[in-house]
């Protein structure tokens, strides 16, 4: 479940610092002076990069300076145009935010074993955790995979600062990370990961194989929906009220809340931001979002209301 904070507040656009070809940091502050929350690796916050376009990026900066956050942007020009958006941001901007939230938590413990893994511009969401796990003398190693090495963002730093301890994995060098043997080798110690949707669904695969293996993932992209276990249309009993919605087979739960008049926040609507998580208290859930583990999916207790569905006829909603 979604560690979460969903207080909006102003943040003004304090510097601007371009890291590669394709990749921006964005440094940014209360627009009212204010100290800004706490947070934790592996955090992310939302923010609208343009009138009603709201995305999620991972915190990376500092994790003791609560003057700024900083994000690192990917510009996807194939993408639906958030990145664009948020490349296009000037010094002085002012932007809505809201978080941080976290549904990749990382706890360093001395001297254990840990790998983190980082897809392209997933380094995002690593950055603040191997620093972490760096001070806390924790066993570490990172493995930086990526297209081609210039489009790395920090990727010579880190291999100045952590010279073994960081794994640059190349593809334009030839040089792909074996997904494989590394979960074999570093599984059991656990593995945090964030990058492309391949990469994850790799390390989830190797590890199945690997007793003890455990592999923790943040994804930015939502997975492919398979068809719904329950094809037709199922009811939503609000609790509090014990009001009863009707969810069509093409409409979301969310959607059909937003349309009763319910109170509910959202923002990725996608499945992979965790705004959406809602309690349940009975019915079995089709759980298709991309922020819940295996093991909090068995367990049943929420659901990603834009993306999952009912896997039977009726559920009962902490709403
Ligand atoms: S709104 Fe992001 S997971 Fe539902």
């Amino acid at each position: 479940m979604s560690f979460f904070s969903d207080v909006e507040r102003e943040l003004t656009v304090i510097d601007r610092t371009p890291l590669t070809a394709d990749v921006v940091a964005l440094d940014l502050a209360a627009t009212n002076g204010r100290p800004l929350p706490v947070w934790t690796p592996g955090a992310h916050v939302d923010l609208e990069v343009a009138p009603g376009v709201e995305r999620q990026y991972s915190l990376c900066g500092d994790l003791a300076d609560r003057t700024r956050w900083r994000v690192a942007i990917l510009r996807e020009p194939a993408g639906r145009g958030g990145s664009l958006a948020a490349h296009a941001l000037a010094v002085g901007t002012v932007l809505r935010a809201r978080g941080p939230r976290s549904n990749f938590a990382y706890e360093p413990r001395p001297g254990s074993p840990v790998t983190f893994v980082a897809g392209g511009v997933g380094i995002t969401a690593v950055l603040p955790m191997l620093s972490s796990a760096a001070e806390a003398g924790a066993d570490w190693e990172l493995h930086y995979c990526g297209r081609e090495r210039t489009r790395m963002a920090w990727v010579e730093d880190l291999a100045a600062r952590h010279g073994a301890r960081v794994h640059v994995h190349d593809s334009a060098a030839g040089d792909r990370l074996d997904v494989s043997a590394l979960v074999r080798r570093r599984g059991t110690g656990g593995i945090w990961a964030c990058g492309p949707a391949p990469l994850l669904d790799a390390l989830h695969e190797a590890a199945a194989s690997v007793p003890g293996a455990q592999v923790h993932v943040e994804h930015f992209t939502p997975q492919e929906l398979s068809a719904p276990v329950w094809e037709g249309p199922f009811e939503v009993e609000l609790a509090a009220s014990g009001e009863v919605v009707v969810v069509p087979p093409q409409t979301s739960v969310l959607e059909a809340l937003e349309s009763h008049g319910a109170i509910t926040v959202s923002s990725c609507r996608e499945g992979t931001c965790g705004t959406c998580e809602t309690v349940v208290l009975e019915g079995d859930v089709d759980h298709r979002d991309s922020v819940l583990t295996q093991s909090e999916r068995e367990e049943n207790l929420s659901m990603m209301t834009c993306v999952s569905r009912a896997a039977c006829p009726r559920l009962v909603l902490d709403l």
